[in-house]
């Protein structure tokens, strides 16, 4: 295992006790189905596997069904969604994980709800259920409340179950999911391999939690969520006393990195290439300085990265992440967060085109339709010389001037899609309005 350490990861984890193992044989897929269930009790510390029978695939075939079959197995009349026995049910179809059609790589989470006391479903993306799946098994069961905060570890590669008291990590997934991916892979490829489901601290304190479930960007490398997000079921997670589900899967996605993948070239095509030029860490590290380096000004550090790069490099939040202390996921979490940070190199000149209520009833998308004929690139996209980016925005804040566009600092007013080249050949030749 590798050893991390500037960000704690092995205070964490040597905070660990291992309080349950199980071990466990993986299982190959026979025509969509692994054939059994892994039922989890966080409260007895058992892990157990069931059979699923003919007629389960026949009349329930998988997904919501099984979600559905497991749960009216677990409840009663009686059981509340703050009962231990209230079960989180995680399952996805003979198609999961296939990723052969749009939707089955989903996975269909119930539970009953703190919201309305009666079984809620929702569908989610992110990497836990694929690799479930893959691990051999059609769907979990976690059921009981545990003592103390607790990390369930499926280990496909260590082919065992744990559960582990967690007393360290943050509660909040963002920072959760990056901790957890970086604990348990073994390497900078394997962290692909690992998937994050938690929910956050918000949880704790309303009825109407979110489940967090991560994959890995190996573009951005970073960690990043998709929700589960009806009926609060993230709130029952954290009732039951539940960090995190993990699991780890051998080598189940491609060792793809940015350079060797074949979308490489589509990817550095639509990026001016004069702006891929290294980083002057120098500058990176005036900035931090300037703020004395105090985390509490990020946003600011990371506004004047903005300035000074027109984009946020990866570089450069990597050398914040270092410097401040701050992982990488609290960085790309304020990086996607707010509309003025891009992650992508923009152009000398951000065309914002308002699509307000006011502008838009005086014609603001077909100016937005004229700006992406002329320059050849879609809202979003940079032109390839690096001079232009289009930027659709809500209200500019100046409707009487409707259609308005701003062209860097300039705002232009009555646009008209007839003028649109004359603009755009001005600003080229370095004019204002
Ligand atoms: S709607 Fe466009 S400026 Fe207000």
């Amino acid at each position: 295992m590798h050893v991390f350490p500037d960000t704690g990861l092995d205070r964490m984890r040597s905070a660990h006790k291992v309080l349950m193992t199980t071990p466990f044989e993986p299982m190959q897929l026979d025509r969509g189905y692994a054939n059994r269930t892994l039922r989890i009790d966080v409260g007895a510390c058992k892990a157990e596997t069931h059979p699923v029978s003919r007629q389960m695939k026949d009349l329930w075939t998988g997904g919501k069904g099984f979600d559905l079959w497991l749960m009216l197995k677990e409840v009663n009349e009686k059981t509340k969604w703050d009962s231990p026995q209230n079960p989180i049910c995680f399952s996805s179809g003979p198609l999961g994980g296939t990723a052969s059609f749009p939707g089955s790589g989903k996975t269909l989470v119930t539970a009953i709800s703190p919201m309305t006391d009666s079984i809620i479903d929702c569908n989610v993306g992110g990497n836990f259920g694929p690799y479930l799946k893959w691990a051999g098994f059609d769907a979990l069961v976690v059921t009981g409340r545990a003592e103390e905060d607790v990390i369930v570890l499926i280990d496909v590669t260590g082919r065992k179950i744990t559960i582990e008291k967690a007393p360290l990590e943050s509660v909040d997934s963002h920072v959760l999911a990056e901790e957890l991916t970086a604990m348990y892979a073994l390497d900078e490829d394997d962290k692909r391999n690992i998937a994050v489901v938690s929910a956050g601290r918000g949880a704790e304190h309303t009825r109407m939690g979110v489940l967090n479930f991560s994959f890995y960007d190996w573009r951005r490398q970073v960690a990043r969520l998709k929700q589960a997000g009806r009926g609060g079921i993230g709130t029952v997670f954290r009732n039951k006393r539940i960090k995190a589900l993990v699991i780890r899967c051998p080598d189940m996605t491609p060792k793809w990195t940015v350079a060797k993948s074949p979308v490489e070239k589509i990817f550095s095509d639509n990026i001016c290439r004069s702006q891929l030029a290294t980083v002057d860490l120098a500058r990176i590290k005036m900035i931090m300085d300037k703020w004395n380096n105090d985390p509490e000004y990020v946003i600011e550090m990371m506004q004047d990265v903005q300035e000074q790069f027109r984009y946020l490099p990866k570089d450069a939040l990597d050398a914040m992440s270092r410097g401040l202390k701050l992982s990488r996921g609290q960085l790309y979490h304020i990086a996607t967060f707010y509309k003025s940070f891009s992650l992508k190199p923009l152009g000398e000149t951000v065309i914002q085109v308002c699509m307000g209520t006011a502008c838009h009833v005086k014609g603001a998308p077909r100016l937005l339709d004229a700006f992406e004929r002329e320059l050849g690139v879609k809202s979003g996209e940079t032109t390839r010389d690096g001079k232009f980016t289009i930027d659709p925005v809500a209200c500019l804040g100046c409707c009487s001037l409707a259609p308005v566009v701003k062209m860097g600092d300039d705002i232009l007013g009555s646009v008209t899609t007839k003028t649109v080249p004359a603009i755009l050949k001005e600003r080229s030749a370095g004019g204002r309005k």
